[in-house]
């Protein structure tokens, strides 16, 4: 159930060019909220703008009772929302959708994310951490868990997250567009790299992708996938409006007819979503 929130800014940063981290408190989201998930934050008081904007959860952590966003600011809204002071309070709405669903017993996890489509991968990385720690895994099954995050950007001042997803995962590898940092290329490339290169048949079976960022790039995550038959999650960046599935202005088509990306998504299987 989706809770409406004033949630109090504790930490608010510049991160790089238009880039933020906020930080708010909400023990009733931080203790619900699920990797995948997003909120819908009412950037600045009064009527402008009108809607609220969709941001991925990017930290969740409920023992301090807070959660984290990152954010790029591309408009009006997160121009406002860049501007909210430390101590302040933001009305947020939130947990909302369907995140990431984590099987623990899969060996490989490759976690990739294009733009700021890296930004719940942080919070997936971490519970993949916490669930395969929890899971009843022979002692060496855990010792040699591969974690793979690829991170794919404009260029290296888009490139975000890195060293704080060093510390979660066994490899992190870069990619830019212009090849101004780490390898030069679209990072669904270096995913079709790293699964031809470091994994065998076998171990394609016993692996999951999950991905989030533009459409393209999704499309080109969900082929790879089909070819080498590895379960694939996908998170989608639809414009919102609501959020709550009311006004169906998210609606994609899937191999079961349209769903609300903001309610039976953001995040879907990748075989049944239906790419033009
Ligand atoms: C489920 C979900 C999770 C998201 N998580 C994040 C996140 O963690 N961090 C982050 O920075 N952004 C995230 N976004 C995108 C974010 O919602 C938009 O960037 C934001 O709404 C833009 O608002 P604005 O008023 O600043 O810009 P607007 O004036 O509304 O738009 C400015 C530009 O941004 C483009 N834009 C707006 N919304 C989207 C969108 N959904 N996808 C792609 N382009 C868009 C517009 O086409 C336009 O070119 C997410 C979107 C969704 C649907
Ligand atoms: S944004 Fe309104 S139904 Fe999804």
């Amino acid at each position: 159930m989706p809770i409406q929130e004033k949630c109090r800014v504790l930490v608010h940063q510049p991160i790089g060019p238009r880039f933020y981290q906020l930080t708010l408190l909400s023990r009733d989201i931080a203790t619900q909220a699920q990797p995948g998930q997003f909120v819908e934050v009412k950037c600045a008081d009064g009527y402008v703008p009108l809607l609220r904007r969709p941001i991925s959860l990017h930290r969740i952590d409920p023992q301090n009772e807070t959660f984290t966003l990152l954010y790029e600011v591309v408009g009006q809204g997160t121009e406002l929302l860049a501007k909210a002071a430390v101590g302040a309070e933001l009305d947020i709405l939130g947990p909302l959708g369907t995140g990431f669903k984590i099987d623990p017993a899969k060996k490989t996890h490759l976690l990739v994310g294009g733009g700021m489509g890296v930004a719940p991968l942080m919070a997936l990385a971490e519970e993949v951490k916490i669930q395969k720690s929890k899971a009843c895994l022979p002692d060496r099954q855990v010792k040699s868990l591969d974690l793979f995050i690829l991170i794919g950007a404009r260029n290296k001042e888009c490139v975000q997250c890195e060293g704080e997803l060093k510390a979660v995962a066994d490899q992190v590898i870069v990619s830019t567009d212009d090849g101004s940092y780490g390898q030069k290329g679209f990072v669904s490339d270096q995913l079709l790299d790293i699964i031809n290169n470091r994994l065998s048949v076998v171990s394609c079976q016993s692996s999951v992708i999950y991905a989030c960022g533009p459409r393209p790039m999704l499309k080109a995550v969900a082929q790879i996938a089909a070819q080498k038959q590895i379960d694939c999650q996908l998170s989608l960046e639809e414009r919102m409006a609501c959020g709550i599935g009311a006004c169906k202005g998210c609606a994609v088509l899937t191999t079961s007819g349209y769903k609300m990306v903001c309610k039976d998504g953001p995040v879907f299987n990748a075989s049944d979503l239906v790419f033009s």
